[in-house]
C-alpha cells in the first residue's frame, strides 16, 4: 500500500466567534500558510492492528493502543476506522507534521483531525467525502471543546470562505474585492474550550447581558457579510472593530490582544480584532496592501511572536499566500 499524505489549512474567524456557539451566524476563512499534514504508511514487520503515531514537533511517539479512548487522536482514528468498516487495519504509521500553533485560535485541533481522517481512510482505500470528514472531525471537536459550533472543522474541511450557522450549516462566500489580512500571534496559549466555558459561565450568570451581546454580534456578522460580498473593506474594518468591542465585553480579550489590536489600528489597519476563542492566541487586522508590511513590522515590534499576511482574492473566492 503506498503512503498517503493529506493536509488541512488553518483558519481565522472574521466575525462572530462565541455568538456562533449560541446559534448565531459567523464568517470564517482558511489560512493556507499554516497546515496540518498527516502521512499514513505501512509499518513493516509489525503485527496487524497496531497503529503507531509519530508527531516529532510535539514529541509524540506512541501507539493508538496506549492512548486513552477519549484522546482526540484516538477519536479521529477510531471514527475513521468505523466509518470505513475496518476493524483490524494493517499495521500502520501515522506521521503528523503541523505548522499550526496549538491553542492559538487558528484551528490546530480541527486541522489535525481533518488531515488524519483523510490520510487514514484514503490509505485504507476508502477516501471519505468532505461531508463525512467534516462530521467526523466535529465529533472530535465535541470532545475537545465541549460545545463547539462546528465552524472550525467546517471551514477547515472545505478550505474556503464561509458564512456559518450551527442549525443551517455553511454557505460559501463570494468576495467582492481582494482583502489583505495580517495575523499576529500574542504567544499566549489559550485553549478554546476554556474561553467557551468562561463565556458560558457569564451567560448563565447574566443571560440577558450575554444575549444582548450575541444579538449585537449577529447584526455585525450580517452587515459584515454584505460588506465582504459587496467589496467594501472600510465598512468591514469598522465592523471588525465593533465586534472586538463586543468580544471585550464578553471578557475574551486580553491585555496582549488589546496591545496588538491597538498597534495595528495605530499603524493604519482598517479594522482589527481577536480571532477564535480569544484570551490569547491570534488577532487579525484588515489592512490595505500598501500598509501590510508596515503593520506586520509594528505588530512584531509590539511583541507578536509570529506574523502572517494572507490575501483573499475577489471572485472566485480563493486565498493565496504572502509572507
Ligand atoms: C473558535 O474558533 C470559535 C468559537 O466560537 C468556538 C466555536 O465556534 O466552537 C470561540
Amino acid at each position: 500500500m503506498p503512503a498517503i499524505t493529506a493536509s488541512a489549512p488553518g483558519k481565522i474567524i472574521l466575525l462572530g466567534e462565541h455568538a456562533v456557539v449560541y446559534g448565531h451566524p459567523a464568517l470564517a476563512i482558511p489560512v493556507h500558510q499554516v497546515q496540518a499534514k498527516v502521512t499514513a504508511s505501512a509499518d513493516i514487520g509489525v503485527p496487524r492492528g497496531r497503529i503507531r503515531i509519530l508527531s516529532p514537533k510535539i514529541h509524540i511517539d506512541t501507539e493508538r493502543g496506549l492512548l486513552a479512548d477519549d484522546h482526540p487522536l484516538s477519536l479521529a482514528i477510531d471514527g475513521a476506522l468505523r466509518a470505513v468498516g475496518v476493524e483490524q487495519p494493517p499495521a500502520l504509521l501515522l506521521r503528523i507534521d503541523s505548522t499550526l500553533p496549538v491553542a492559538a485560535g487558528l484551528g490546530s485541533g480541527a486541522a489535525v483531525s481533518v488531515a488524519l481522517i483523510r490520510a487514514l481512510t484514503a490509505f485504507l482505500g476508502y477516501p471519505l467525502p468532505d461531508a463525512e470528514v467534516n462530521a467526523l472531525a466535529y465529533t472530535v471537536e465535541q470532545r475537545l471543546h465541549g460545545t463547539p459550533s462546528g465552524i472550525d472543522n467546517t471551514v477547515i474541511t472545505y478550505a474556503r470562505p464561509i458564512f456559518y450557522q450551527r442549525e443551517h450549516g455553511f454557505q460559501p462566500l463570494t468576495v467582492g474585492a481582494p482583502l489583505t489580512f495580517v495575523i499576529g500571534d500574542t504567544g499566549v496559549r489559550s485553549p478554546t474550550r476554556e474561553a467557551v466555558a468562561a463565556v458560558r459561565q457569564d451567560w448563565q450568570a447574566e443571560p440577558a447581558r450575554s444575549e444582548a451581546l450575541f444579538a449585537h454580534i449577529a447584526r455585525i456578522v450580517i452587515e459584515g457579510r454584505a460588506a465582504l460580498e459587496g467589496g467594501r473593506p472600510q465598512t468591514l474594518g469598522s465592523l471588525m472593530n465593533e465586534d472586538q468591542r463586543c468580544l471585550a465585553a464578553l471578557n475574551v480579550s486580553s491585555p496582549e490582544l488589546e496591545r496588538l489590536v491597538g498597534t495595528a489600528l495605530d499603524a493604519g489597519a482598517l479594522g482589527a480584532k481577536l480571532s477564535g476563542g480569544g484570551r490569547g492566541g491570534n488577532m487579525i487586522a484588515l489592512v490595505t496592501p500598501e500598509r501590510a508590511k508596515a503593520i506586520a513590522s509594528a505588530l512584531q515590534a509590539a511583541g507578536a511572536v509570529r506574523v502572517l499576511t494572507t490575501r483573499l482574492l475577489a471572485e472566485p473566492a480563493r486565498e493565496v499566500q504572502h509572507d
